[in-house]
């Protein structure tokens, strides 16, 4: 630096703007140095650790962008592989953006999660006007055929199905009453992992899905739905090759997370061969305390309650939260808070900084056992 100008951070944050990018900059660049990376910790234990990712983020914020490059090693895409993102026209498909984010993975070697082929959300408009009994499996397996080929070799798995299972669906099966069970049929969830292995050989099959993780009624019966379901299906030769927990975890449920019963479980779907990803973690604050350091306290124990659970079972083979930063979150739409305090589920703040929950799942990652 010398006989230059030595910059002071208000001058480098104006520089900043002045060139477009987001104030948190400087924020982000401290953060890099002071977090150390979490998919670092992951990978010294044989652990994946990443993130959802939508490209419009890095548009706006070039520390956001920095530190998904700093953290992640595996990326799955927010909206951009979603039927109704990739197709807007009956049987027309556009993948310039979905390939935007593998080429951009590709590059910065991260892993990318495909998400999802099959799920009742999300659907383009001229899907749900056309979809009868009749045409159902041809347009699902059609669906999957495309996209799943187009991507064939540079995924490292495909969510194949998402969310199928609902008891508030009255099954005794515990399927969701999704258009694809009504117009496909109770086997469309085989014919849809049939149609993605044919379409793509190499990438892991996983079944994506939400409220597992919850050790209340509602998460008790989904377990026991699939297990029926997957013992079913495995019988069959159906490749199935991993469970994604979504885990949506909220701060009113702390106790109903990371029991003994949670475990068990996920022994059972270690016990069928599968392989587990904690697919889509965030903490919804909404019901917490507006004090930021209570709030942001007792996100980070849910974090860590959860993730040491978890990672004691060594099938479970990586961890995604859904967003990296608070300035980010989907929550901010989905579950904002009654006294319009912004929320703050991910593990960095708006300007990209840690927050306590950064530590906790950095300390649970620095305490799991090493696995293959
Ligand atoms: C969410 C995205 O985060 C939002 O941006 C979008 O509007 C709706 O979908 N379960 C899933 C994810 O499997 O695909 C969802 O993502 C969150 C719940």
């Amino acid at each position: 630096m010398r006989g230059k100008r030595k910059t002071s951070r208000r001058d480098f944050i104006k520089e900043l703007g002045a060139m477009g990018l987001a104030e948190c900059a400087w924020a982000g660049s401290m953060a890099q140095a002071s977090a150390a990376p979490l998919r670092r910790l992951a990978a010294d234990k044989g652990l994946l650790f990443g993130s959802s990712l939508a490209l419009k983020y890095f548009v706006q914020s070039a520390a956001y962008q920095q530190l998904f490059l700093t953290q992640c090693d595996i990326a799955t895409p927010e909206v951009h592989m979603k039927w109704n993102s990739l197709s807007s026209q009956p049987g027309m498909y556009d993948f310039g953006t979905a390939d935007k984010l593998v080429a951009f993975c590709a590059t910065n070697h991260i892993k990318v999660r495909g998400h999802t082929l099959v799920w009742h959300d999300a659907l383009p408009a001229w899907v749900s006007g056309q979809l009868t009994a009749e045409n159902g499996q041809a347009m699902m397996v059609d669906h999957i055929r495309k996209v799943a080929a187009h991507f064939a070799g540079k995924l490292y798995s495909w969510d194949v199905v998402n969310e199928v299972l609902d008891p508030g669906s009255h099954r005794a099966d515990g399927l969701r009453e999704s258009p694809w069970l009504q117009n496909v049929g109770v086997d469309y969830i085989e014919q849809a992992f049939r149609a993605t292995a044919a379409a793509d050989p190499n990438a892991l099959l996983v079944w994506n899905e939400n409220y597992l993780e919850l050790s209340n009624g509602f998460g008790m019966a989904k377990r026991r739905a699939m297990l029926n379901l997957l013992d079913g299906l495995l019988a069959r030769g159906v490749p199935v090759h991993g469970i994604g927990l979504e885990s949506h975890l909220r701060g009113d449920q702390a106790s109903a997370l990371g029991d003994a019963s949670y475990e068990a479980f996920l022994g059972e779907l270690e016990r069928r061969g599968m392989k587990i990803f904690i697919t889509e973690l965030d903490v919804q604050d909404a019901t917490l305390p507006a004090d930021t350091g209570a709030r942001d306290q007792a996100v980070a124990e849910i974090y860590s309650r959860f993730l040491t659970a978890s990672l004691r079972q060594q099938a479970l083979k990586g961890v995604a939260t859904w967003g990296l930063s608070d300035a980010f979150s989907w929550i901010t739409g989905y579950r904002a808070r009654k006294d319009g305090l912004p929320v703050r589920p991910p593990p960095f703040d708006a300007t990209c900084q840690p927050k306590a929950a950064y530590y906790a799942i950095a300390a649970t990652l620095q305490s799991a056992s090493h696995r293959g």
